[in-house]
């Protein structure tokens, strides 16, 4: 039985009655199409698990590894990808968590961790919290991996003697780039000769659409000692349901049993029930959500085209975020400053994302083609005005 498209079923009032930071950070006037959040009702598997749960009163603490066999299951089935050992995965909150207390593992206060910008912000926030230093390896104008500019990264990170760590965002937030194997491979090799340690967020790895393809960081050669961090949050809106797996390879694992076990009780037990649900039931509903989306991100170039020629767009191919290239509008750095004042539209701004960020916007485009439309009107009219 064929799904209707997901992104297609809720309206704006269904949409303004929730209670997520999408619907209440600014006032109802505005439209909101910032944040990683989709406008869809949840994934039917989803909801009677869940709900099964609660109707049980199975709101004990989490056990067990049910979570990752379903990864792992997932990971065979659409990725062709074996390789993810159950026995080598941690359940913890949330993917920045995975990602913040690996690095903390494998690096000492005052490491370098390089990250490619520009980067979903948080990277910078949350290793600078526990006292490592960011360091930037911009990406190519083509929007992908510059290994050039990751291999003197990498030197000037381990330059003092100390530990280093890349954070790498497999597939990219904010640009929807889906690192290839050949590119990932030459990460892996740049990483081993400067002995810097890779921790991979692949938080929107289900997220490709037609054409392009994900490679999970841990099947690829010479990755043996990094790290993964996936969770099925992005793909199945299920971000506030907090849970989160992570991955080590073969000879990262003596690292990740190091973790102290506070990190592993952090994961909430309807978050893994309803992620498990998903990973294992949800792949009809995944897959007309992909469909969905690539109708969205077309649809989306076509209204730019239509009403805003001077933005610069390259189409995603992974993720449901377009990164938009403003600066022929004129509305200086951040252009979604401008663009929340005078046309009441909240895109993300792009400096915090880093180098390549100025003049730049996020958007979110998985919601329903006349939101997307509405987006993209009062954008123009805020240009016009
Ligand atoms: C690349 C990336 N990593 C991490 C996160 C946040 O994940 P979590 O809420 O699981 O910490 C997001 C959210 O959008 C993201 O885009």
């Amino acid at each position: 039985m064929s799904i209707a498209n997901p992104l297609e079923e809720l309206t704006l009032a269904d949409l303004r009655g929730r209670t997520s930071v999408k619907w209440r950070l600014h006032p109802p006037d505005v439209l909101p199409a910032f944040i990683a959040e989709m406008d869809v009702p949840l994934a039917e598997p989803v909801v009677r698990a869940v709900t099964d749960a609660v109707r049980r009163g199975d709101t004990g603490y989490a056990f067990g590894d049910a979570y990752a066999e379903a990864l792992a299951a997932f990971a065979s089935q659409r990725w062709g990808w074996d390789g993810l050992d159950v026995g080598r995965t941690l359940m913890v909150a949330d993917v920045m968590t995975g990602l913040t207390e690996v690095v903390g593992l494998v690096t000492a206060p005052g490491s370098r961790v390089v990250v490619s910008t520009p980067v979903y912000p948080p990277f910078f926030d949350f290793m600078a919290k526990t006292g490592r230093e960011v360091r930037e390896a911009p990406l190519g104008e083509d929007g992908r991996l510059d290994l050039d500019a990751l291999g003197a990264a990498f030197e000037d990170a381990v330059a003092g003697g100390g530990p280093a760590a890349y954070l790498l965002c497999n597939p990219q937030n904010p640009a929807g780039v889906a690192h290839t194997r050949t590119e990932l491979a030459a990460v892996a090799e740049l990483a081993r000769s400067y002995g810097v340690r890779v921790v991979s967020d692949e938080i929107h790895a289900p997220i490709v659409l037609d054409g392009a393809t994900f490679t999970p960081y841990l099947s690829v050669d010479g990755s043996d000692d990094a790290f993964a961090v996936l969770s099925a949050s992005k793909a199945w809106n299920l971000a506030g349901a907090k849970a989160a797996v992570v991955a080590a390879g073969p000879s990262a694992y003596a690292d990740l049993a190091r973790m102290p076990e506070v990190v592993g009780h952090g994961a909430s037990q309807l978050g893994l029930i309803a992620h498990t649900a998903a990973l294992r039931e949800g792949g009809g509903w995944l897959d007309a959500v992909l469909r969905g989306l690539e109708e969205n991100r077309d649809h989306l170039a076509k209204e730019l085209d239509a009403r805003l020629p001077a933005v610069r767009w390259v189409p995603s191919e992974a993720t449901y975020l377009g990164w938009l290239d403003c600066r022929a509008l004129d509305l200086g750095d951040d252009p979604a400053s401008v663009l929340l004042e005078r046309g009441r539209v909240a895109l993300s701004g792009g400096l915090p994302y880093g180098t390549g960020g100025a003049g730049h916007a996020r958007v979110t485009f998985a919601t329903s083609r006349a939101i997307l439309s509405e987006v993209v009107e009062r954008m123009a009219a805020a240009v016009a005005g």
